[in-house]
């Protein structure tokens, strides 16, 4: 497991990164500012054209010349050249002085099938269905509706189950994301005290699988929806944990098995408003045993101007479901409202928390 920082000293590390970042904000006139933010959906296109060209794969034995690595891919030379060099000012891909490009630790991790790979992730966040969506957002903001369903014509749960193939760069990214954040989560939560985990919308089971993984005694319950049987079966599988965990086909707003000491619901609540995370959260009080906890796994949105990926996450929610990040009081007063008494909230280095309720009072 990679090593994490204590969450103070992560805290502090990315308090002076704010300051700098702010700092070097002010070193340019405001008016450049502004293009500079403005312009920055083009360093998203240009990472998403280089990660499903294959482009940072072809520079992992060494330096390429754009015209060489146009030739393995099946691009046009300087169209090649073109990309690389943009990307290089952004810190992805270095062009040396004999004018091949070489991998950065930036491009490095948009390479495809290594550990650390963030290529699934590049791939959703620049797939032009996820890109037409966030182009709803002013629309959005007016009318507070949804902009899946104008961009895409039905709403993303439709456009999941229906369309495989941004189906499984959705879920891909999902379970890339789970790993990502799982040491951060790992270092300030003890999962091996749990004997019986129930994942809830749980995806293709990453989360199951590394709680499983840490925990040899526990048995694990996925509940999701029937068509993600398949994808779990294949990632519990690789991971050597098929017989370990069952796959419950169920909507977690019917029922979930009475039968888990822990239930987890990773960035699940965060799809919906408080009226449909308060209706998740009513099936699980209703189901679960008195002495079983409840983990919610997901952002907490802090006061204040400091950067936090919540604050940009809430956004895509809001555009995409219809849902929302929400803050410490609002948390507190869902999970309380449903019946739940709220035990710690536990903070990470990443944006994600550790949110530990047990149920206490039925509303
Ligand atoms: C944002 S994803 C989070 C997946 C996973 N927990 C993670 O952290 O990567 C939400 C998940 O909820 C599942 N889901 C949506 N509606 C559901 C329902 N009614 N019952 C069960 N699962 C559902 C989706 O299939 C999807 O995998």
């Amino acid at each position: 497991m990679s090593r994490v920082p204590p969450t103070r000293l992560a805290r502090a590390a990315t308090s002076v990164r704010t300051t700098v970042q702010h700092l070097a904000a002010r070193m340019v006139p405001p008016e450049v500012g502004v293009l500079e933010l403005g312009s920055g959906f083009m360093s998203t296109h240009a990472l998403y054209a280089a990660a499903r060209l294959g482009v940072p794969d072809t520079l992992a034995a060494g330096p390429l010349s754009p015209a060489d690595v146009a030739a393995r891919v099946g691009t046009q030379p300087d169209a090649t050249h073109r990309l690389l060099r943009a990307c290089a000012t952004w810190g992805v891909f270095r062009e040396e002085p004999d004018g091949r490009f070489a991998l950065t630790p930036l491009a490095d991790r948009l390479r495809s099938g290594t550990a650390d790979s963030m290529r699934d992730v590049v791939l959703m966040l620049g797939d032009p269905r996820y890109q037409r969506v966030w182009a709803e957002l002013a629309a959005t903001v007016r009318t507070g509706e949804p902009g899946a369903e104008r961009a895409l014509g039905r709403s993303m749960w439709e456009v999941l189950e229906q369309d495989a193939e941004f189906g499984d760069v959705f879920h891909a990214a999902m379970t890339r994301l789970c790993a990502l954040d799982w040491p951060a989560v790992a270092a300030v939560y003890d999962f091996t005290r749990f004997s019986r985990v129930v994942d809830v919308g749980g995806g293709h089971g990453q989360l199951l699988a590394l709680v499983l993984g840490a925990s040899p005694a526990a048995q694990g319950v996925l509940v999701e929806r029937p068509s993600m049987a398949d994808g779990a079966a294949r990632l519990l599988g690789e991971a050597g944990l098929g017989g370990r965990y069952r796959f419950e086909a169920a909507s977690f707003f019917d029922s979930v098995p009475p039968d888990g000491d822990v239930y987890l619901l990773r960035r699940v609540l965060h799809d919906y408003d408080d009226a449909g995370a308060a209706a998740v959260l009513t099936t699980l009080r209703a189901h679960m045993r008195e002495r079983a906890t409840l983990l919610v796994l997901d952002g907490v949105v802090p006061s204040g101007n400091a950067p936090h990926l919540t604050k940009a996450l809430d956004l895509d929610m809001m555009l995409f479901v219809g849902g929302r990040e929400r803050t410490e009081p609002q948390w507190r007063a869902l999970l309380a409202d449903t019946g739940f008494r709220t035990t710690r909230i536990v903070p990470t280095v990443s944006p994600i928390s550790v949110i530990e309720a047990v149920p206490g009072r039925k509303p």
